[in-house]
C-alpha cells in the first residue's frame, strides 16, 4: 500500500477560470523522502490543501495509507502531519499549551515526553512557556513543525517549510526530518529550491501549471543535465556556435555548461569572437533551468 496515492486530482478556482491542478496522478511509497517541485503558482499548495482535507478537489481522489481523504477523513488525517506554508497560530497560548491542545485534537494522551523531545529537537526548549505571539517568524515555523508531529504521524508533509527562514532553522529542521525519515516516516516536501530537494529527496515530481511534467529518481532527473550556468550582459551578438545553447533576455545572456571544461570553452569562444562580456557570474543551474531543459526536451 502506498503512503499517498494521488489519482487524477484536479482543482479549479473562481468557477473554473483558474485551473490550479489538472489530472495529477502519482504515488509515494511508505518510507520515501519525496519532493514535489514547482515554481510559484504551479499548484503545490492546492494539492497539499486537498490532501489535508482543507479544500475539496474538483475531480479525482487522494488516499493516505489506503484511507480516502474525503470519505475516510479522520483516518487519513491521523496518518498525516502537515506543516502549512502560511504561518497560522493561536496567539493566546504558550508553545507547550499549543502542542498539548494539538495532541488533544488527535486524542493523544500523556504526550508530555514526546512534546519535550519535539521542543528539544526543534530548538524550542527555552521557548516552551513563551506566548505564541511573542515568537519570531522562524520560531513560529518551528512550532508549526512540532504541531504537525505531535501525534507521531507516519506521513509528514511540509509545504515550503524553508521559504524565507534562516540557515540555522533549515539545518535544525532537516536534521530532524531526515532522522524521522530514517526511522521510517514518509516525507513529502514541496519546495522551489532545487538544492534542498536534491540533497534530501530520493524521488521528485515536477509540477507546472497544475500538471506533472517530470517524475523520477532525483539522481536520474539531474543526471547528464547542465549543472553550471554562465550569466552575463552584452550588447554584441553571440557567436553562432553559442547562440543555440543560450537563453537571451534583452542584454542578459544565460549559457548552460556541463562542467568546468565547457565553461572554459565558452569563455574562449566569446573572447575569440571579441564579444564583450559584462557582469559575468558563474553559478549553479537552478530549478528553473532544469525545468526549462525538461520542458524543451519534452517538446522535441
Ligand atoms: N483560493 C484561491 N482562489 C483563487 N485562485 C487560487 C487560490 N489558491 C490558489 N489559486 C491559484 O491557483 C494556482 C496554484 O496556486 P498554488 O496551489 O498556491 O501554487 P504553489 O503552491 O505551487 O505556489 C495559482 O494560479 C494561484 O493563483
Ligand atoms: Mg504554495
Amino acid at each position: 500500500m502506498p503512503a499517498i496515492r494521488f489519482d487524477q486530482v484536479s482543482k479549479t478556482y473562481r468557477g473554473g477560470q483558474v485551473r490550479a491542478l489538472d489530472g495529477v496522478s502519482f504515488e509515494i511509497a511508505q518510507g520515501e523522502f519525496f519532493g514535489l517541485l514547482g515554481p510559484n503558482g504551479a499548484g503545490k499548495t492546492s494539492l497539499i490543501s486537498i490532501l489535508a482535507g482543507l479544500s475539496q478537489a474538483s475531480g479525482g481522489s487522494i488516499q493516505v495509507h489506503g484511507h480516502d481523504v474525503v470519505s475516510d477523513y479522520a483516518a487519513a488525517r491521523r496518518a498525516l502531519g502537515i506543516v502549512p506554508q502560511e504561518l497560522v497560530f493561536d496567539p493566546f497560548f504558550s508553545v507547550r499549551e499549543a502542542l498539548e491542545i494539538q495532541s488533544g485534537y488527535f486524542g493523544v494522551r500523556n504526550n508530555g515526553a514526546w512534546i519535550t523531545e519535539l521542543l528539544e529537537n526543534l530548538g524550542l526548549a527555552d521557548k516552551a512557556r513563551a506566548n505564541m505571539r511573542q515568537l519570531s517568524g522562524g520560531m513560529k515555523r518551528r512550532v508549526l513543525v512540532a504541531q504537525a508531529l505531535v501525534h507521531r504521524p507516519p506521513v509528514i508533509v511540509l509545504d515550503e517549510p524553508t521559504a524565507g527562514v534562516d540557515v540555522e532553522l533549515r539545518q535544525t529542521l532537516w536534521q530532524f526530518i531526515a532522522r524521522l525519515n530514517r526511522e521510517g516516516h514518509t516525507v513529502l516536501l514541496t519546495t522551489h529550491y532545487l538544492e534542498e530537494a536534491e540533497a534530501l529527496c530520493q524521488r521528485l515530481a515536477m509540477l507546472k501549471q497544475g500538471r506533472i511534467v517530470a517524475l523520477d529518481r532525483t539522481s536520474d532527473l539531474l543526471a547528464g543535465r547542465a549543472s553550471t550556468m554562465l550569466r552575463f550582459k552584452t550588447d554584441a551578438a553571440l557567436p553562432p556556435s553559442l547562440a543555440a545553447q543560450s537563453r537571451v533576455t534583452g542584454r542578459i545572456v544565460q549559457i548552460k555548461a556541463h562542467d568546468a571544461a565547457e565553461v572554459e570553452t565558452i569563455l574562449a569562444t566569446l573572447r575569440a569572437a571579441a564579444c564583450p562580456v559584462e557582469d559575468l557570474e558563474i553559478g549553479r543551474a537552478d530549478l528553473e533551468d532544469v525545468f526549462l531543459e525538461i520542458m524543451q526536451g519534452a517538446g522535441q
